[in-house]
């Protein structure tokens, strides 16, 4: 591939990835019940009050020009252009809604889901293999272990839905020429809890950076990078489900990840699989009883 083409299927991404985010979140929000994204009037009224008087607040400690307000306005405007709304939000601010959605649980750490979830990934049996192109470019990694309770029961049947970014950083459905499910699978766990996951490791990823979110990193000299992850869903039937991503040591933006979703609890410790072929690495997911 020469860097011209390499140029174009970025750009085809990013201009093509904000507006899918932005459709599927749409979709989502539609089938997921009749309240679904509405919030009270004496919440709005709180919640909306605060969030202006803080830019209020903003603009005046730091005499914000005029030349700065249109600025944001412009950018703003672009946010809105591009679809990279669902982009923005999920990459500097979901970490928070997650902090709070989760600080009760016991079991194992959440973080961001991220604007590229798809439901409904083809089903494949305990130990099955993610679907991928036949010369799929990446090093094997076999995830294996276990889903247990918090009393250590293993959750037989448990779900895992397992997606992630391949080796340029693409995510099936939202990156223009993949197969559908490219990287996406979803896996029922033995009668022990027990799975083994066959995929492969993915590549550090870069959010798009020729929209708005770009703009804004270049304008301020930040970094677009994200530490190579796994994306899940966990979940077995009387269980709180978990949204959570996986990550692995030594990856140069696990200390500095755009999103700010990076957890001690959720790094990997991957070693070299016993036939020289790629990885394994061992991972238990512990779930909260529902209430
Ligand atoms: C974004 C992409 C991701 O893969 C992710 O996990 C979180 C955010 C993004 O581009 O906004
Ligand atoms: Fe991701």
């Amino acid at each position: 591939m020469t860097d011209t083409s390499f140029d174009t299927e970025v750009t085809a991404k990013a201009a093509e990835s904000g507006a899918n985010a932005s459709a599927r979140f749409r979709e989502r929000i539609a089938s997921s019940g009749t309240r679904a994204g509405v919030v009270d009037t004496e919440r709005v009224n709180y919640l909306a009050s605060k969030v202006i008087k803080g830019l209020n607040d903003i603009i005046l400690d730091d005499k914000v020009s005029y030349e700065e307000y249109n600025a944001l306005k412009a950018w703003l405007i672009k946010v809105g252009e591009t679809g990279e709304w669902p982009l923005f939000l999920d990459v500097w601010l979901e970490h928070s809604v997650e902090e709070v959605a989760n600080e009760h649980r016991e079991g194992s750490k959440g973080t961001i889901e991220g604007p590229y979830y798809i439901e409904g990934a083809p089903e494949l049996s305990w130990n099955g293999t993610i679907p991928m192109r036949d010369n799929e470019p990446g090093t094997p990694l076999l995830f294996e272990g276990q889903v247990r309770a918090v009393d250590g029961t293993p959750l037989s049947g448990a779900k895992l839905e397992l997606w992630h970014a391949d080796d340029l950083g693409f995510y099936s459905q939202f990156a223009p020429g993949l197969p559908e499910w490219n990287l996406r699978g979803t896996w029922t766990a033995n009668e022990d809890g027990r799975f083994e996951i066959h995929t492969l490791r993915p590549a550090p990823y870069m959010i798009p950076t020729d929209g708005a979110c770009g703009q804004l990193i270049e304008a301020a000299g930040w970094h677009a990078w994200r530490p190579a992850h796994l994306h899940f869903k966990v979940s077995a039937p009387g269980h709180e489900l978990i949204t959570t991503q996986l990550y692995f040591p030594g990856d140069p933006h696990n200390e500095d990840d755009i999103a700010s979703a990076v957890k001690p609890e959720l790094l990997l410790d991957p070693q070299d699989s016993a036939d020289g072929n790629g990885f394994v690495t061992h991972y238990d997911f512990v779930l909260d009883p529902e209430h």
